[in-house]
Parts: structure tokens; sequence; C-alpha cells
């Protein structure tokens, strides 16, 4: 994909890779749209970058997610990518009763959040001369951490989800992307006192340019740095299943 003068729109760009990806994309000239919960850092945000534009959303309520789609198409009728990047994980024992909300919150935003805003915004971005859905998985898609059982669920949810979602909007302008993470040191990397990062992390910095590099090379599914191995091992049969 074209990665100059492209309007897009980044959940979950307050922190991480999702704002190292924002400021990449707005250096390189694109109109970058940033979306979080945390409305004083979407204002400093603004301030540091002139022309970086941002939206308070939180992408686990549904009534959000319309919101920003509506004011997204609405405001910037040039949107032609959308990243769902928004998503947290959390540690959970068990041998013991989950706690159905806790499981209900990790699932609608590392799952059913980017399933929903994906299609809100699908007609709109079928109507651009070219256009991208760009979801970001997670290694633990492929393996998962036993300790984070939820979310590593909801990630190989997603990537499966990615798979159906690319074969049925084959005929469009919609390229869907996937973007594999191996653990990449973020705020994402310390959850509940664990701490996922070790000295194979990497530097948020480094992934996001090799980022920037598989989606120029139109390269649809691909695992970051060691994620790629956890990837390989996966999804032979799809081709036989959809030919
Ligand atoms: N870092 C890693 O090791 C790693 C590895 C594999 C995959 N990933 C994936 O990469 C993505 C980005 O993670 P990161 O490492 O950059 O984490 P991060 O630094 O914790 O950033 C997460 C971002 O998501 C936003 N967010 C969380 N819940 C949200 C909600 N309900 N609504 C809107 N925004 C929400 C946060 O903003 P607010 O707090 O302002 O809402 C923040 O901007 C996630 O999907 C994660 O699963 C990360």
């Amino acid at each position: 994909m074209n990665l100059t003068n492209q309007t897009v729109l980044i959940t979950g760009a307050t922190s991480g890779i999702g704002l190292n990806l924002a400021i990449e994309l707005h250096k390189l000239g694109n109109q970058v749209i940033i979306c979080g919960r945390r409305q004083e850092r979407l204002a400093e945000l603004a301030a540091q970058h002139p022309g970086l534009a941002t939206r308070v959303c939180d992408v686990s309520e549904a009534a959000q997610r319309e919101s920003l789609a509506a004011w997204a198409t609405a405001t910037y009728p040039s949107l032609n990518v959308l990243v769902n990047n928004a998503g947290f994980m959390q540690l959970h024992d068990l041998t013991q009763a989950l706690d159905s909300e806790k499981i209900t919150a990790e699932i609608t935003t590392d799952l059913i959040a980017p399933i929903h805003l994906g299609s809100l915004l699908a007609v709109h971005l079928a109507q651009q001369p070219t256009a991208a859905i760009i979801n970001v998985t997670s290694g633990l898609a492929f393996t998962p951490l036993a300790s984070m059982p939820v979310y590593c669920a909801a990630k190989a949810g997603l990537h499966s989800f990615c798979l159906s979602l690319r074969y049925q909007l084959r005929d469009t302008a919609v390229r869907v992307f996937e973007i594999v993470p191996p653990a990449v040191h973020t705020e994402f990397s310390q959850v509940g006192g664990y701490d996922i990062s070790n000295d194979n992390a990497m530097n948020v910095n480094d992934f996001v340019q090799e980022v920037l590099r598989v989606l120029a090379q139109d390269q649809y599914e691909v695992g970051i740095g060691i994620a790629e191995g956890l990837r390989q091992q996966k999804d032979a049969l799809f081709g036989a299943l959809n030919p």
C-alpha cells in the first residue's frame, strides 16, 4: 500500500504501537486521526503534532464505535485506512470461576470492536480508489500464553476473522492486512504486575519501521520478528476451504 497521502484512522493510539505508527505516518504526509479513551493525552498529542486529528473513543462501547465511524466519514470523506490497534490483556486463573464482566470486556475490546468498526466503515472504504483495513493481532494468536488465555483466544479469533474479511472483500478496493507483533516494549508489556516483555522484546520504533516496510510491500499477513515463527505453523488449509 501507498504510505503517503492516505487518510488513516488508528484506534488505541495514545501510547505504544498505535502512537508510534501514527507519528510515523503523520511525518510521511498522511492525514492521521488517532483515538483512545484518554482525552487529556489526546489533547497533548494534538498540541505536540500539529495536523494530527484526535477523537475520544472507547472502542468497547458499540455506540461509541458507531459515533466514531459516523464522525470520521463525515469529517474526513477521504478516509481510506482503518488500523484496528486498540487492545489489552489480563491474567486469568482457569482453575477458578471467571468473572463474566472481566472476560466480556477483554473479548469486546480485542475481538468485537475491530470486527464491528471495520464493518461500520466497509462501505465507505470500498468507495475509495484504494483502501485498507489493518488489524493488529499477536504472535499469541498462534501459540497462546496460557496465563493470558482470553486475550490469546480473542486474538486467535481476530486472526480467523481477517482471513474471512480478506476473502469477502477481495473484489473491492479494500485490502486487509494482519500485523502480528511479537513482544514489543510498550505500556502493554506490564500486566497486573506481570512483565510479558523480556530481553527479546522489540523496541517499539524498530517494530513500527518494520510494519511500514511490510505494508509498503503489500504483505497482507505477516509476523514481525519472532512472531513470524509462530504464525508460519498455521493456515495451510484455508485455500482448500475457500477456493
Ligand atoms: N506490546 C506488545 O508486546 C504486543 C504484542 C502483541 C500484540 N500487541 C497488540 O498491539 C496493540 C497495541 O498494543 P501496545 O503494545 O501499543 O499497548 P499500549 O501501549 O498499552 O496501547 C494500547 C492502546 O489501546 C488503547 N485502548 C485500550 N483499550 C481501549 C478502549 N477500550 N478503547 C479505545 N482505546 C483503547 C489505549 O488508549 P487509552 O488508554 O487512551 O484508551 C492505548 O492507546 C494491541 O492490540 C495489542 O494486543 C502488543
